[in-house]
């Protein structure tokens, strides 16, 4: 695919079939990902793609800990109740107060998304050492965004999601995640559901005006 395509392309996917993906293609799009720049060449990070039995069995405890009100706690920090800068704050309050009005009041569909693990049939999880540095995060940002691009050059469909890692105890029990690794972040790779409401392309979260966030200085 062309790059720009590829980049174009780059929406996430909140439901996915049941196709599994070739284990061939996961583990080729992971190596090439390897070519990723790091800091010092660390390369942070590592990456567990689970699938299958081990995924079925994850998603069923991480049900029970939805049904049963366990808060989410996920490694790098809780999402929604963190008092950030007011600048994505706001960003992020955009996204909620959107998602409403483009549901039509469903928003059920979003949240029911997200506690199913979007019907991933292929989840990897990418850690990085518990005593990282900032910027080994950056370094696995950096490995997620080439995950990403590499995985949509290969026709497939992307979601990552901080939901995934609400348990991070379970992702470490199921995945076989040493208890020494932070369970950054987990990309669901497969096929997107076209006919899944939750998927309707007229829902593309709006980008700030380019001046908000770039400045050229002379
Ligand atoms: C680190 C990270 C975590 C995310 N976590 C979630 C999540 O838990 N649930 C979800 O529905 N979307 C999640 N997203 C998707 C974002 O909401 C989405 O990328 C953003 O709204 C822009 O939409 P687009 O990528 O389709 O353009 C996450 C994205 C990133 C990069």
């Amino acid at each position: 695919m062309e790059f720009n395509d590829v980049y174009r392309n780059e929406r996430v996917t909140r439901k996915f079939t049941n196709r599994k993906v070739n284990e061939k293609l996961l583990a080729k799009i992971i190596m090439q990902a390897q070519q990723s720049p790091s800091l010092l060449n660390s390369q942070p990070w590592k990456a567990y793609m689970v699938t299958g039995g081990a995924l079925k069995d994850l998603k069923q405890a991480v049900k029970q800990q939805i049904a049963d009100e366990v808060e989410p706690h996920e490694d790098f920090a809780p999402t929604l109740d963190l008092n950030w800068d007011s600048y994505p704050s706001q960003n992020m309050a955009a996204v909620g107060a959107s998602q409403p009005y483009f549901f039509n009041n469903k928003i059920d569909l979003f949240k029911d998304a997200n506690d199913t693990m979007f019907n991933a049939q292929d989840v990897v999880f990418l850690t990085i050492p518990k005593s990282s540095p900032y910027w080994s995060v950056f370094d696995l940002g950096i490995f997620s965004q080439s995950i990403m691009l590499l995985a949509i050059n290969e026709g497939l469909a992307v979601m990552p999601a901080h939901s995934i890692v609400a348990y991070p105890e379970l992702a470490r029990k199921y995945g076989q995640i040493p208890d020494d690794e932070l369970v950054g972040m987990a990309i669901g790779l497969g096929f997107a559901d076209k006919s899944a409401e939750v998927n309707d392309p007229k829902y593309i979260p709006a980008r700030l005006p380019f001046e908000k966030i770039y400045k050229l200085v002379k």
